[in-house]
């Protein structure tokens, strides 16, 4: 939700281009504008463009800047519509800023900013903290001292990054709930709110804390704490995997994500070991997440029950700390997420540890994510960077993690884990099937997805797919559940899309397939070779590998994801970056 840059250059090169290569990297965060601004000639310069970053890069080779230090900005846009008034850096004479997150009591701050006599331009609330460090510097503050005093008048969450006419050399930088990270390379020192766009000029990091900021001038980072006191927290390497994310043969990087998952599986797989004890003492089970991610979560609840024997509660993340939430005796906490910084997920945790002695365990796709490091134990799904906005092999990976967690007493399951891969391989074939299948429903307004017990949740995430990526208006449903509203909705042309393996199931969900045939034509079932034979003839079947029933909601969904991927390509959307959305969502 936003993406902030800011670079350094030790040697006085100029870092424009770094910068829009670093935005280049963090454009999944929101791609309703970018800008950048440097330092020039004891000025500020700056240039913004609404929509992609491709419209700035176009705009700055008519208007090339250059400067040693500056900041650079993705918007997803929050206050203000994304006009290329309202993109950031947002400057206040002699400032310029860049924000994640939202200051939340903006109002009262720029109430009292007119009273001063300051003119407000932009509808963001970000233009606050360029106005009130602005007024700090005119009352005569040292630039620290602006900084920090600034940091204690606004609330809210926020990454900030800003640049200064009247001292040159220096970017300061803060953190309270939005991630920010400072990355050291030989000629550049970067802040940025992810560790990919600095990978290319820094081989170290360090994650700034809750509340810390950092001061760098004339090739040096001082680091402060919340109180403004030095703190000298420890650098770590940058890892490997985060240096090169390119496309490579496909045309999409969700295609490419998408035919990742069989490794993404078996890695997760190898990597990652649970240990029983995790379960110990524990009498009830809450899971927190948003999104795909809590469609995981929803899975998990099926599989363990049924083999933990142990209540499970899923909560929608966003939701959870705004009621009163009953937090039992001995519940252990598992927080789903593909980027480890959602700031709903976030905060629902935060509230359980206020609220109880629970133990914390996170299920993460991004490594040193915010999640993962407020939590007592971390399983990272080995995915590999999710560039897509829609998350596609970060969760088959993830209900990976929780179909282990919940399989670790059963020894045959856990040995099938071992052909998971494989058998996934195979799903990948049929995306020929999927383009054609894709024709002849990438017209239709509105499509629905039914599914029983495990795969309840993968018509949900199904249905999400299609949403994110085509635009078109899809809803999954308990298939048991269409009887009771939703099929009056069935007519000859809405495609209704099953998902009936021959499991303990199929006989309940294929009743409902004859209901839905009775009332439309347009019924697509996703089974298998025992399956297709027993389903209608009228219904257009599309034949999966046969795998063990628990293992279905994993394989299930890859088939689905490419369906919705086709879809999206005959409509021609941005399949890596659909309207309105963006990939990890740091903003209440
Ligand atoms: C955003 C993304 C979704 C994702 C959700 C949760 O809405 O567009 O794809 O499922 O956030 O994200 P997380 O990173 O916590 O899994």
């Amino acid at each position: 939700m936003c993406g902030i840059i800011g670079i350094v250059g030790i040697d006085g090169k100029n870092v424009a281009n770094n910068i829009i290569s670093g935005l280049e990297k963090l454009e999944y965060r929101g791609y309703d504008s970018a800008g950048i601004a440097v330092v020039c000639d004891r000025r500020i310069e700056k240039l913004r463009a609404v929509g992609k970053l491709q419209n700035l890069k176009t705009k700055l080779e008519g208007n090339p800047i250059s400067g040693s230090v500056g900041i650079g900005h993705t918007r997803w846009a929050t206050h203000g519509k994304p006009t290329e008034n309202n993109a950031h850096p947002i400057t206040s004479e002699g400032v310029a800023v860049v924000h994640n997150g939202i200051i939340e009591n903006y109002r009262e701050l720029k109430f009292d900013l007119q009273k001063d006599g300051f003119i407000f331009e932009t509808e963001t609330d970000t233009e606050v903290i360029a106005h009130l460090l602005q007024r700090e510097i005119n009352n005569g503050c040292s630039l620290c001292k602006a900084f920090q005093k600034v940091l204690d008048l606004i609330e809210g969450s926020y990454a900030i990054a800003a640049i200064f006419s009247s001292f040159p050399n220096t970017l300061v930088a803060a953190r309270h709930k939005s991630p920010l990270a400072v990355g050291f390379g030989e000629k550049h020192i970067c802040v940025g709110s992810d560790v990919s766009a600095m990978s290319a000029v820094c081989c170290d990091v360090i994650y700034l804390e809750d509340g810390e900021w950092v001061k760098i001038a004339d090739g040096n980072a001082t680091f402060f704490d919340k109180n403004s006191n030095p703190i000298e927290p420890v650098k770590q390497k940058i890892s490997d995997d985060l240096i090169s994310i390119e496309k490579g043969e496909y045309a999409h990087y969700m295609l490419k994500e998408i035919m990742e998952q069989p490794s993404a599986i078996r890695k997760t797989i190898l990597y990652n070991k649970i240990d029983k004890e995790i379960f110990h003492d524990i009498s009830r089970i809450l899971i927190l997440a948003c999104g795909t991610s809590y469609y995981a979560g929803m899975v998990a609840k099926y599989w363990f029950e049924k083999f933990l024997k142990i209540p499970v509660d899923v909560e929608i993340a966003s939701e959870y700390r705004y009621r009163s939430p009953i937090i039992g005796k001995n519940t252990l906490a598992i927080a789903i997420t593909q980027s480890g910084e959602t700031i709903d997920t976030l905060e629902a945790l935060e509230y359980v540890r206020k609220n109880s002695n629970s133990r914390v365990v996170a299920i993460a796709n991004v490594k040193n994510s915010a999640i993962s490091r407020v939590s007592d134990f971390v399983f990272y799904t080995e995915a590999g960077i999710e560039v897509g906005v829609a998350s596609t092999k970060a969760f088959t990976a993830q209900l990976v993690i929780l179909a282990r967690m919940a399989f670790g007493n059963h020894e045959f399951l856990m040995r099938e884990f071992q052909n998971l891969p494989a058998i996934c391989e195979e799903a990948l074939d049929l995306n020929d099937e999927m383009k054609h299948l894709a024709q002849r429903i990438h017209t239709a307004n509105s499509a629905i997805y039914l599914g029983r017990g495990s795969l309840y949740p993968i018509s949900l995430e199904g249905a999400l797919k299609l949403k994110e990526i085509s635009y078109v208006h899809a809803e999954g449903f308990a298939a048991g559940e269409m009887k009771h509203g939703p099929i009056a909705l069935i007519d000859d042309n809405i495609p209704v899309i099953c998902l009936c393996p021959h499991n303990e199931l199929f006989e309940k969900t294929a009743s409902n397939i004859q209901v839905a045939l009775a009332r439309g034509k347009n019924i697509i079932i996703f089974t298998d070779s025992e399956g297709s034979k027993l389903l209608p003839s009228e219904t257009t079947k599309i034949i999966l590998p046969t795998i063990h029933s628990e293992f279905a909601p994993i394989l299930y969904a890859i088939p689905l994801q490419l369906l919705a991927y086709n879809v999206a390509l005959m409509r021609g959307t941005d399949v890596d970056k659909p309207r309105n959305l963006a990939k990890s969502v740091t903003v209440e």
